[in-house]
């Protein structure tokens, strides 16, 4: 049932500030009616206040899984896997993963002897064996500047870049659908030159384009991450963009880490542990007395910014921080919400949502890289979901969107 906000708050016995603020922490998400009004479902709204009370866990940890849709994938730079197994749980057959470092290999291989992982530089593969044989590309490829580009001689104005060798694997294989994916930063990258290069790339190997930000804390991801998500159509396909719709409500982290397996991890240094010890879940370097301020900050604490990414400790009651390539690193610190200490390797991956069960090879620096850098899994399989929904019409078409609004979305942007 959706309702007000001062009808929620009446109902619900909390302040309409209360849920203000649930709202701007990302743990609710309003839809609009008609006039313009926040308007919130109340049962997501009861469960925020039972999860904040602890009266509940909510829905727990879980991994979405749909039945075989018989839609295959090709992907580039695909790391250990997050996206790949996404689209393996939306349905699709995993035809051929290209990773050049051999920790991430180690980890495809041991989880999936049966998949098809190329050790090797995107760069040196063929992918002309594979024309006409797939439906997706996909690859979120390293975001590079392009000094050539504009020369109009199209997806030859990026060579030397590793966008250009997607392209290459685009050209050569002619997927139904091309799927680029990258962090929020390519959308401003050269003040938006190169996404705008991409895109006409795109369109001179016959794909038309659109883009949209995805917020993973709107899709059973227990995380707020950004992904952006640049979907290509081959001209001659009958299909329309669409993109997954976000849910109206987050997992926190008690859901997320509820019965997690032991498991490898780093440690602080003692002093570090003793300082964080005094940090409460959610706070940061601001809830230290004044003296260890100082010494924690030490230059930094002089510089202007709120740093919040300092001294932090993790709240159980919200989606984690945006994971990154180390939990303990100064500037984005990630410490565990009630114990001071990192958050371990498998509470990393819970996290991203990889399944229990998903081992990570190497060094634990090298797992916390492998899974810091992933795309969620769970994003990755309603990615999937649109996609199969775009090539076969299947699916509850809700649960999916072809356009939004400028208020929610300035980002999107159609390309013709
Ligand atoms: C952001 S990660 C990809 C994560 C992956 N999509 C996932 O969901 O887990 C990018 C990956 O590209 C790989 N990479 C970078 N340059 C490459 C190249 N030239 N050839 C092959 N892999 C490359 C990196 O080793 C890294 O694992």
């Amino acid at each position: 049932m959706l309702k007000t906000v001062h009808e929620s708050a009446f109902s619900l016995g909390v302040s309409a500030d209360t849920i203000r603020r649930w709202e701007k922490k990302g743990l609710i998400k309003a839809s609009r009616s008609p006039q313009n009004h926040r308007l919130f479902d109340l049962a997501e709204l009861q469960r925020v206040k039972e999860k904040y009370s602890g009266e509940t866990v909510g829905r727990g940890f879980y991994v979405l899984q749909a039945p075989k849709n018989g839609l295959s994938i090709i992907e580039l730079f695909s790391g250990a896997g997050g996206m790949a197994l996404g689209f393996e749980n939306a349905g699709f057959e995993t035809r051929l993963l290209v990773e050049w470092e051999k920790d991430p290999v180690a980890t495809l291989r041991q989880n999936r002897p049966d998949w098809d992982v190329i050790h090797s530089d995107v760069a040196k593969v063929d992918f002309k064996p594979y024309h006409g044989a797939v439906d997706v590309v996909a690859g979120g490829f390293p975001c590079q500047a392009f000094s050539y580009a504009g020369n109009g001689r199209g997806f030859e104005d990026t060579r030397g870049t590793l966008f250009f060798e997607f392209a290459r694997c685009i050209n050569e294989v002619r997927p139904k659908i091309a799927l680029g994916e990258n962090v929020r930063g390519l959308l401003q990258h050269d003040s938006g030159r190169t996404l705008q290069t991409m895109i006409s790339v795109f369109r001179s190997l016959g794909y038309r384009v659109e883009f949209r930000l995805l917020r993973a804390q709107f899709f059973d991801v227990p995380q707020k991450r950004e992904r952006l998500i640049i979907i290509g159509i081959r001209e001659d396909i009958d299909a329309s963009h669409l993109f997954p719709k976000e849910r109206d409500y987050t997992l926190s982290l008690r859901e997320a880490l509820g019965n997690c397996p032991e498991s490898v991890g780093a440690r602080y240094p003692e002093r570090k542990r003793q300082i964080l010890e005094l940090i409460p879940s959610g706070g940061y370097w601001k809830d230290l007395p004044i003296d260890l301020q100082k010494e924690y900050m030490g230059g930094s604490f002089h510089l202007a910014g709120g740093k919040t990414g300092m001294a932090r400790r993790l709240d159980w009651d919200e989606p984690s921080l945006t994971l990154t390539c180390s939990p303990a690193q100064k500037q984005t610190e990630r410490c565990h919400p009630s114990e001071t200490r990192p958050l371990s390797v498998r509470e990393y991956a819970r996290l991203q949502t990889f399944p229990d069960d998903w081992a990570f090879a190497g060094s634990v620096a090298s797992q916390y890289k492998q899974i810091g850098n992933a795309v969620p899994v769970n994003l990755g399989y309603h990615v999937g979901r649109a996609l199969h929904m775009m090539l076969t019409g299947e699916g509850e078409r809700n649960d999916f969107e072809s356009s939004v609004t400028l208020e929610t979305q300035p980002q999107q942007m159609t390309l013709w």
